[in-house]
C-alpha cells in the first residue's frame, strides 16, 4: 500500500517533544523524509533516533533552530535543502506558554511568546515559501489552540499569540493560493504531553490538578499527541487538496458545546 507521504520531504518544528515529535513520527511512518527543528538538539535528535527505529521510514536529521531567529530560520531551510533536496511541507509547531493576565505577564515574557509563536511562523515560513514556490508547491500546516477560539483564564499572551497564529494562517493562504501553496492550522485543546506535565507540577497537589484539567474536558480525558499528528499528517497531505485558510479544532468537544452539569 502507499505511504501517505512518499517521496515528501517535511520540516517539523519544535519536533523534540509532545505534538511535534508524534508529528515527526507519524510522518516518517508514512514515507516523509523528515528534518526535526527544535531548539534542544539533543531532544530532536532522540527524535530522529526514534525514527531509524520505524522499519521502511525514509532517514530524518535533526538541527538545532531558534525558531524566532531569522538566521536560524534561513538555516532550517538550506539545511533541508542541501539534505534531502527539496521541501514540500513545513509544520510550524514550535511554541511557548507563560500563565498570565495582562497584569501580572511581563513585558519579557509577553515578547518572548510573540516571539516564539507568532514571528517564529512568519521566520521560518518566509524562507521555506520560496522554495516551496520553486519547486511548485507545498503544504503549511501551523499549531494554534482552542485559546485563539475561547478566552483561557490566566493566559492572556498566549491567547493573544495563537489568536494571531489563527489569522496569519488565513492571510498567509490568501497570500500563496495561486503558488499551489495550503496553509491551515490546528487548534487543540488540552493534550497530554510534557508541557502540560510541567504546567501540573507547578501546583501544590499536581494529582488534583490534573483531576481538574480531565474533569472540565466533555469528552472526559485530555488529547493524546498522536491525534494532533493524525490531524496534521491530513492537513499536509495531498487527501486535503481542497483545504486551505482552514482551522481544524481538535478538543474533545470543549467549544462546541457545554454539558448539562
Ligand atoms: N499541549 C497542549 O495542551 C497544547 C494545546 C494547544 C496548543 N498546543 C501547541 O502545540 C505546540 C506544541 O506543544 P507541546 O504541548 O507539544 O509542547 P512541548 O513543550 O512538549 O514541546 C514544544 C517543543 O518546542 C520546542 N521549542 C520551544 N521554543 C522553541 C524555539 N524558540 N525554537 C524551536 N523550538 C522550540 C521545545 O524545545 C519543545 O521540544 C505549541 O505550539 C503549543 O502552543 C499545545
Amino acid at each position: 500500500m502507499s505511504k501517505r507521504l512518499d517521496q515528501q520531504v517535511a520540516i517539523v518544528t519544535g519536533a523534540g517533544s509532545g505534538i511535534g515529535r508524534e508529528t515527526a513520527l507519524l510522518f516518517a511512518a508514512e514515507g516523509a523524509s523528515v528534518v526535526a527543528g527544535d531548539y534542544n538538539l539533543e531532544a530532536a535528535q532522540e527524535t530522529v533516533d526514534l525514527i531509524g527505529q520505524i522499519e521502511g521510514a525514509p532517514k530524518a536529521a535533526a538541527f538545532k533552530v531558534n525558531v524566532a531567529n531569522a538566521a536560524d530560520a534561513e538555516g532550517l531551510t538550506e539545511f533541508t535543502i542541501k539534505t534531502f533536496g527539496k521541501l514540500d511541507i513545513l509544520v510550524n509547531n514550535a511554541g511557548v506558554g507563560v500563565p498570565g493576565t495582562v497584569l501580572t505577564t511581563s513585558e519579557e515574557d509577553w515578547d518572548r511568546i510573540m516571539a516564539v509563536n507568532v514571528k517564529g511562523i512568519f521566520q521560518c515560513s518566509r524562507f521555506a515559501i520560496p522554495k516551496m514556490q520553486e519547486f511548485g508547491g507545498g503544504a503549511i500546516v501551523n499549531v494554534s489552540s482552542i485559546a485563539a477560539i475561547v478566552a483561557v483564564v490566566d493566559r492572556a499572551a498566549y491567547g493573544a499569540s495563537k489568536g494571531a497564529v489563527l489569522a496569519l494562517t488565513k492571510a498567509m493562504a490568501a497570500d500563496h493560493i495561486k503558488d499551489n501553496i495550503r496553509v491551515n492550522c490546528i487548534c487543540p485543546g488540552t493534550v497530554d504531553t510534557p508541557w502540560v506535565g510541567r504546567m501540573v507540577a507547578t501546583y501544590a497537589d499536581p494529582e488534583e490538578a490534573r483531576r481538574k484539567m480531565v474533569a472540565r474536558q466533555p469528552i472526559g480525558r485530555l488529547g493524546k499527541p498522536e491525534e494532533m499528528a493524525e490531524a496534521i499528517l491530513y492537513l499536509a497531505s495531498p487527501a486535503a487538496n481542497f483545504a486551505t485558510g482552514s482551522a481544524l479544532v481538535l478538543d474533545g468537544g470543549f467549544t462546541a458545546f457545554k454539558l448539562p452539569s
